[in-house]
């Protein structure tokens, strides 16, 4: 059987690696702590799994939905958005309903890219983008994220052959996996270089919400109003604890959410209407969850890093997000992935290899917050013990 050449550079997963690692560990009886994957282990809203639950015993929800069936979450989405961000937007032409917002920044590059074109990219990033940008017989160019430029890119760095075939850049902040945060500034000059260029501008903006200290965050239409090249992908994964439930939205310039519907046609008739009805329920509905979720990550962010740096090992405090990006000690800064594998299986503490997010990544490792401050405390004992082994 021949395969399509586009599934070459999908093979070669650090996180598959890691799950076996995870499996040896469990296998020789380890108790496994898992800070490796960034899904939430709180609850959604109990209003939200009321909706779910009684749009399951509505007939009217169990068939195909179609665009115009989306009209009142798409509502939900546009008076959500300006009601936080204060831009007006139209829910008939600039919201899109997605299972999940990995489906839609996955899909995206369909819409984009011809075979070929470049992708501009932030190196470490989310897997989806680029794996996107793969499927869609893209190029990537990854722009290289460092902690002296605070993990912003630098546009200017990029060749001018690589921009010249260059359709889109996809930004992301918070910023998974560093945690880093970006001013509506360096929005506005990312907007800018993507009019000059001609570039389509994706914001990948789960971490919306997530945001420690009382700081608030820009959206990236706050630096483009007129949706001049901006589309912005949102979640119910983070915020609302909705993972699993798999809805997201983009929101942005009216032609390119047309572009990526065109592309959902071919592949999916929508979310199920009562998952959409719980997503309603939760943009709509009482707020004070979020706060409850935000304070819970900054509890556990203040006594993780407090922990591994009393162990000697300095991190910096990450403003947002449900991570930890913490650099390596010099032995392993070359290999991530050896010191997650072989951590796993001599403590059960798992973290994800920083290499798997990009080249870049490499010499960091990213811990995910998902458990309660006294298991953190108990992996980062164990941390402590590996790292005096070796
Ligand atoms: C940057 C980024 N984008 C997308 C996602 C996935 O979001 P969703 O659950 O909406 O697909 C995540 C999840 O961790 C993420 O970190």
């Amino acid at each position: 059987m021949q395969f399509a050449k586009r599934l070459a550079p999908l093979q070669s997963n650090v996180f598959a690696d890691m799950d076996q690692a995870k499996a040896r560990a469990r296998a020789a009886g380890r108790d496994l702590i898992d800070l490796s994957l960034g899904s939430s282990d709180l609850p959604a809203a109990e209003h939200v799994i009321e909706a779910i639950a009684a749009s399951l015993s509505d007939q009217s929800t169990h068939g195909y939905l179609l665009f115009h069936g989306t009209q009142a979450f798409r509502q939900a989405a546009a008076t959500w958005y300006e009601k936080k961000f204060g831009i007006a937007v139209d829910p008939e032409t600039e919201v899109l309903p997605l299972v999940g917002s990995q489906e839609g920044t996955a899909h995206l590059p369909l819409a984009v890219l011809n075979p070929g074109d470049f992708a501009l990219l932030l190196d470490p990033g989310y897997p989806s983008h680029a794996g996107g940008v793969y499927l869609a017989s893209g190029q990537i160019y990854p722009m290289p994220l460092l902690a002296e430029n605070n993990f912003l890119p630098i546009f200017a760095d990029i060749p001018g052959p690589v921009l010249a075939q260059s359709r889109m850049m996809v930004l992301s902040y918070p910023h998974n996996p560093t945690a880093a945060i970006a001013p509506l500034s360096f929005f506005q000059e990312a907007v800018a270089f993507c009019q000059q260029h001609n570039l389509v501008l994706v914001h990948d903006f789960p971490y919306a919400d997530l945001v420690f200290d009382g700081t608030a965050l820009p959206s990236v239409l706050q630096a483009d109003p007129d949706k001049s090249v901006s589309i912005e992908f949102f979640t119910l994964s983070k915020s609302y604890n909705m993972g699993g439930f798999r809805i997201g939205y983009a929101i942005g310039n009216a032609k390119l959410i047309r572009a990526l519907r065109q592309v959902k046609a071919a592949v999916d008739f929508n979310q199920y209407r009562g998952i959409l009805n719980g997503a309603i329920a939760a943009l709509t509905g009482p707020q004070e969850s979020i706060q409850v979720t935000v304070e819970t990550f900054q509890q556990r962010r203040d006594a993780f890093v407090t922990a591994l740096n009393r162990i000697g090992w300095q991190v910096p405090m990450p403003t947002a997000t449900m991570y930890v990006w913490a650099k390596l000690p010099e032995r392993w800064s070359q290999n991530s992935m050896e010191f997650c594998t072989q951590m796993v299986e001599a403590t059960g503490v798992a973290a994800s290899p920083g290499a798997g997010f990009g080249k870049s990544g490499e010499g960091y490792v990213r811990f995910a917050l998902v458990h309660e401050p006294a298991i953190l405390k108990t992996a980062v004992d164990r941390i402590a013990q590996y790292l005096e082994a070796h």
